[in-house]
């Protein structure tokens, strides 16, 4: 069993303390993914559960036990970089057994586990070429085909993919969730890519500025994100959000523009509250092309102007101006646009979102 625990967990550079006392449980098997923006503490974090940066305070256990003062190899973890890291001089398969050359294992051990995992990832056909001989892909498959022979408890990724160009990332992706389907293995996965994170994770934990805004299944935090920010991140293209203030029934925006206040947030707010409204792109969309809107009643009309789209073949972005700003919607179905148009638009007010604009806390939960 390999559950990771993280209780308080903080880091310290100095004075700057950078992680400031997480708490997470990663379960056995589980796939849990990191995500945030630039700087809040991810890779800082997966390196304290690594054992590559001292911890400042609080408590690391993988199984059941404290591993705070346990160094890597002992803590039965394999890392894979976004740099790779393979060694320049030696073959694939050299590569792969290394670690367990190194931990003076039987040559028919190390054997075995090689093919073995080649077979898994596919190698077989590279195992006597060098690394400068293979494709970013290829270097990557190698980089978990290391991790994966040492049969670790726990996998921990950081940006594995972000050397990759958008279609082998994809590509690669899926072989991560493939993998993770025939090694069921812990894993810990870093990632600045929300979608890559929704993809691959069972849950997907939202970090910012050294804090956890909210741990969840991906399909947690898409339609029930706890705070603002986490609105804001997960979701492409991201939420349309603005501030308002509460008015006898209605949210009045800083232009004078006004909505109705969605009727799961009546008896929530009361007049002078001040809410940042939230409605994804799915659910704005030109009246009669988009996906059906469970209750017609919490439709809301209303004709605005189109100022772009951005064709997609299947679908076209639509951005409408509303309230003094840009509001991303999604056509399904579509038919041309002219810049300029007025079109009739609905906004599906029952998946609307309301947030405190004093604490950035959702007003749903
Ligand atoms: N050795 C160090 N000394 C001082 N501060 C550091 C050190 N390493 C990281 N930091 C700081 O710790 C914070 C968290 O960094 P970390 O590398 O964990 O971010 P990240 O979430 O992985 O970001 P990115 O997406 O850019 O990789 C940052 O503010 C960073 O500047
Ligand atoms: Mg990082």
């Amino acid at each position: 069993m390999a559950q990771v625990s993280l209780k308080k967990l903080v880091k310290r550079y100095g004075a700057l303390e950078v992680v400031h006392g997480i708490d997470l449980e990663v379960k056995d098997r589980e796939f849990v993914a990191l995500v945030g923006p630039s700087g809040c503490g991810k890779s800082t974090t997966l390196r304290m559960i690594a054992g590559l940066e001292p911890i400042s305070g609080g408590s690391l256990e993988i199984g059941n036990t404290v591993v705070n003062d346990l160094p890597p190899r002992d803590r039965n973890i394999s890392m894979v970089f976004q740099s790779y890291a393979l060694y320049p001089h030696m073959t694939v398969r050299e590569n792969m057994g290394f670690s367990l050359k190194i931990g003076k294992r039987p040559q028919a051990e190390i054997d075995r586990r090689v093919n073995e995992a080649s077979a898994i990832l596919g190698l077989e056909a590279l195992m006597e070429r060098r690394p400068a001989h293979l494709s970013g892909g290829q270097r990557q498959r190698v980089a978990m085909g290391r991790a994966i022979v040492r049969q670790p408890e726990v996998f921990l990724f950081d940006e594995p993919l972000s050397n990759l160009d958008a279609k082998l990332r994809t590509q690669m992706r899926t072989e991560i969730k493939k993998l993770h389907a025939k090694v069921p293995t812990t894993v810990i996965y870093v990632t600045h890519d929300q979608i890559e994170a929704m993809t691959l994770a069972d849950r997907i934990v939202i970090m910012r500025d050294g804090h956890i805004e909210q741990v969840g299944t991906p399909d947690e935090v898409f339609k029930r994100p706890a705070t603002r920010f986490v609105a804001g991140f997960i979701g492409s293209p991201p939420m349309n959000i603005e501030e308002a203030t509460v008015k006898a029934g209605t949210l009045v925006f800083a232009s004078g523009d006004s909505l109705p206040v969605p009727e799961q947030f009546r008896a929530r707010v009361k007049d002078g509250d001040r809410v940042a409204f939230g409605l994804r792109p799915d659910d704005i969309f030109p009246t009669g092309h988009g996906l059906s809107a469970g209750d017609a009643s919490a439709v809301y009309e209303i004709a605005l102007p189109v100022s772009i789209t951005e064709p997609l073949g299947n679908e076209t972005l639509v951005f409408i101006e509303f309230a003094g700003r840009e509001w991303v919607s999604r056509m399904l179905n579509p038919r041309g646009l002219k810049a300029g148009e007025q079109l009739a638009m609905s906004f599906d007010l029952s998946q609307a979102h309301l947030f405190s604009v004093q604490t950035g806390k959702s007003l749903t939960i």
